[in-house]
């Protein structure tokens, strides 16, 4: 049986990123998978989330997924920290991880730089909460953008440890799923960063709740080189900003990069950003005008991932029981 985990963190705005990276994928995967989609709110505070602005986000995410087109009954689709297992596994996981394992993730040497002393548990624990997500349901596929990796390789670390160390087969070896074109979606500002929520510059991203006017200028604004547009992919070596720019726009119309680049080759490069800007507001517009009608209809999105939770709840406490019972626990 194969299904599906993702999950997603309610710490800043949903940007293109985001959409390209991962929901988009998963509006497709729901077709053919059972699919359980998170939003990750016990990763979120790993960094200091001001507690108001964390559950505005929450919201604001799943009404992005749901705009974006995840049917909330179809699939699980839930918060965290509303359902415990994730915690509980998570903790037995701290005991399977090595510290060694979990000091080389890049992710976790970038955010604490030279601050090592500093930072919280959490955010060098993160790894084990993640694999803990994945395997408390036993999930078997697990779409992410190229950045999460590592991460992924660390959930079959602890699966595999896990299992060789109680000599019992509970945990699959979950693989990543690195999908679509725009794997790894660029700042607007430095095409040398990734496009994030945490960039302190709004004109380095593209917000799923931009209007268009502000997706406009955004992407008139965007860096680019002063040579012309690049017609071939072998133009693109060290023109890391032409390169995202024409990566997005072929994502953005489901197409070849080299596709893509044959459609406006010959054009300025003002003129092919008005395009990449058309073409934005066509994929963004809808799920922007769907995002704001669920703003105004909180109680509704609350109770999608209530129900989410109790769903997840129920597929979760089996596999808590039976490591419970592996690792020796005294059960009442
Ligand atoms: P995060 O915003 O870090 O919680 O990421 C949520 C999901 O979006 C993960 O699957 C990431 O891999 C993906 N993602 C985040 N930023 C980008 C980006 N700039 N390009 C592509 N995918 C991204
Ligand atoms: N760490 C992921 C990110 O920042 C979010 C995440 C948490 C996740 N748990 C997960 C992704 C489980 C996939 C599966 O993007």
């Amino acid at each position: 049986m194969n299904r599906i985990f993702s999950g997603i963190q309610p710490s800043g705005n949903l940007h293109l990123g985001n959409y390209l990276g991962a929901m988009r994928n998963w509006v497709d995967l729901q077709h053919d998978y059972e699919c359980i989609f998170c939003m990750v709110d016990m990763h979120a505070i790993t960094v200091w989330q001001d507690p108001a602005a964390l559950r505005a986000q929450t919201r604001e995410l799943a009404a992005g997924m749901i705009a974006a087109g995840i049917d909330p009954e179809k699939n699980v689709l839930f918060v965290q920290s509303q359902v415990p297992a994730h915690a509980e596994l998570a903790w037995v996981f701290n005991c399977v991880a090595r510290m060694g394992w979990l000091s080389r993730m890049t992710q976790f040497k970038e955010k604490a730089g030279k601050n090592k002393e500093n930072v919280s548990v959490g955010l060098f624990a993160y790894p084990c909460l993640m694999a803990a997500d994945i395997l408390v349901y036993k999930a078997t596929h697990v779409p992410v953008g190229e950045d999460q990796k590592q991460h992924l390789e660390l959930a079959r670390d602890v699966a595999q440890k896990f299992n060789s160390d109680y000599g019992k087969d509970v945990f699959p070896l979950p693989e990543p799923l690195i999908l679509g074109a725009a794997t790894r979606v660029m700042s607007l500002r430095d095409g040398a960063k990734k496009m994030s929520k945490s960039d302190p510059s709004d004109y380095a991203r593209i917000n799923m709740s931009d209007d268009a006017d502000t997706l406009a200028l955004k992407i008139r604004k965007a860096k680019t080189d002063p040579l012309p547009l690049p017609e071939t992919a072998e133009e693109l070596v060290d023109r890391p900003e032409a390169a995202n720019l024409l990566g997005i726009y072929a994502a953005l119309l489901g197409k070849s990069l080299d596709a893509a680049m044959a459609e406006v080759a010959g054009l300025s490069f003002a003129d092919f950003k008005s395009r990449l800007a058309d073409a934005a507001v066509s994929v963004l517009g809808p799920i922007n005008a769907e995002m704001a009608r669920l703003r105004q209809d909180p109680g509704y999105v609350d109770g999608v991932l209530k129900r989410g939770g109790e769903k997840a709840a129920a597929l979760a406490r089996p596999v808590i029981d039976e490591v419970y019972e592996t690792v020796g626990f005294l059960r009442p």
